[in-house]
């Protein structure tokens, strides 16, 4: 035993890059927030409780149709019923900051209308003891779990009447909780919702082009993802309008958008593969941040995209532009881009296919592991500096996939983490304006593509144990001790 030991721990000495032993919490300024994210339908459980409707999400987890996961989100971490003792946890851990996202369902449960006071409660109550914690409460209103009632009435995001539902819910958000919460961020991974709901169906509401061959067959895929994004930053637009001229000079909170980003480079130097690693940074970022930030989508979306591509009004284009306080972004691996005319060709589809191009992923991993790349999250930093100016930035996700039921010791999330802190130690020394950084995920939740087969989480949930306790794996100590390390002094 003694020389597995000595082998464990000479394993470890050559894992562990020298950073480790410097990396200090207080290397970093003093506002800069450390935090871990979850999203309501991935943690909350109790799904039909005190007046909670279903959301599209509910409905797919449930449909068996075409999924790729077994699985729902009915019970998951119940962090309704445990919040109490999660924000113990996120205290005793040293968080400065939890990333929730509201149920708009539990809150409203037809989409719009009657508040449910039950829910109304519950935000309450996990914000108070957030707060009552010294836990800064940043809160997310649409992580893709669209009240089912307004999907069924007008088809949801595809039409432009969501923008009136959701400006009116985040107007109920604002006024009951902006008293304490400070950062919003309207639309979760905006971009993945898009073309994962709306295009390749793979996620709700799960549509996709009828010549798809997946399992699902409503909806229109050439057009719907344009417009369901051209919807978000509407609503985004008009919800930061209405924060601004109603709470802000009261509340002096900030209204953030987030997206999925890609550290990208071109897998040769051929000027094909070149061209399309721009084409790659406009359909993932641009598509949102052109708008945000110029009042307009991308030269080469509107030449490729044509009149499938919704236009601004000039009244649209003043709504958006300018409306965003911050950009969430959330990274998890690189690729390097290589052409691809065959825009028809479906089966390895990663992303919309108008983007004309492959997507490979960098390093050896898989999307179960994925190979850590930390130079490449400083790319996209300089990227999204270079091409539209020096906004706040908050690391919104990060994390490593593991097998869910994998070893407490998860060395291999340590590993990522320790990376990606000393890389963001690095981005601020270099200038960047990067204000905060989260770890996806603060427990292992119901996971996005995989359901319970691998999950993210900083503690591990036993799924067969009926009080759900919560086990911290090695990745949330060394979190924890991270949060608490204090250089010693001179
Ligand atoms: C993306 C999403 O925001 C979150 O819901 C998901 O679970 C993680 N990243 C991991 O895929």
């Amino acid at each position: 035993d003694k020389v597995k030991c000595a082998g464990v721990v000479v394993a470890a000495l050559l894992i562990l890059p020298s950073c480790v032993y410097t990396l200090s919490k207080d290397e970093f300024p003093p506002e800069f927030v450390f935090g871990a994210s979850t999203s309501a339908y991935q943690v909350e459980g109790a799904a039909s409780e005190d007046g909670r409707k279903p959301s599209i999400w509910d409905t797919f987890a449930h449909s068996g149709n075409g999924n790729l996961y077994e699985g729902d989100g009915d019970i998951t971490c119940d962090q309704y019923h445990k919040y109490k003792e999660d924000v113990q946890l996120m205290s005793n851990m040293g968080l400065d900051a939890y990333r929730f996202s509201i149920s708009w369902s539990r809150l409203i449960p037809d989409g719009r209308g009657q508040i449910n006071p039950k829910g109304l409660q519950y935000y309450n109550n996990l914000i108070n003891e957030l707060i009552s914690h010294g836990i800064q409460p940043h809160a997310t209103l649409h992580h893709w779990d669209l009240p089912q009632k307004l999907e069924d009435e007008y088809g949801g995001w595809v039409s432009r009447r969501i923008v009136k539902d959701f400006t009116e819910y985040a107007d109920v958000c604002f006024r009951e909780f902006g008293d304490r919460v400070k950062y919003w961020t309207t639309v979760n991974e905006a971009n993945v919702f898009a073309v994962f709901g709306y295009d390749l169906g793979m996620l709700q509401p799960q549509h996709c082009s009828p010549s798809y061959d997946f399992n699902c067959s409503k909806g229109n895929s050439s057009t719907e993802p344009y417009l369901v994004t051209h919807n978000i930053l509407l609503s985004h637009g008009s919800a930061s309008r209405l924060y601004r001229n109603k709470y802000k000079r009261k509340q002096n909170g900030f209204i953030g958008f987030n997206l999925i980003t890609i550290g990208v480079a071109p897998q040769t130097n051929s000027s094909e593969d070149i061209i399309a690693t721009q084409r790659v940074q406009d359909f993932y970022h641009g598509w949102y941040l052109n708008p945000f930030i110029f009042g307009e989508y991308p030269e080469t979306m509107k030449k490729i995209v044509g009149s499938r591509l919704p236009s601004f009004t000039q009244k649209e284009s003043n709504l958006v532009k300018g409306s965003m306080d911050f950009l969430g972004i959330n990274f998890y691996y690189s690729v390097s881009v290589k052409n691809d005319n065959q825009t028809v060709r479906m089966d390895h589809r990663d992303y919309i296919s108008d983007m004309a191009a492959e997507l490979i992923m960098v390093g050896n991993g898989t999307f179960d592991e994925v190979p850590i790349t930390p130079w490449s999250l400083q790319r996209v930093l300089s990227t999204l500096k270079n091409t539209y100016g020096d906004f706040p930035i908050y690391i919104h996700e990060n994390g490593q996939q593991t097998p869910r039921n994998s070893p407490l010791d998860d060395w291999p999330r340590v590993k990522y983490l320790q990376e990606y802190i000393g890389c963001m130690l690095d981005a601020l020394r270099s200038g960047f304006n990067v204000k905060g950084y989260f770890v996806w995920s603060f427990l292992d939740a119901f996971e996005l593509l995989s359901g319970y087969e691998t999950s993210y989480g900083l503690y591990y949930i036993d799924l067969k144990d009926p009080s759900l306790r919560r086990q911290p794996k090695l990745s949330a100590k060394w979190y924890s001790d991270f949060l608490k390390t204090r250089r010693p002094m001179d």
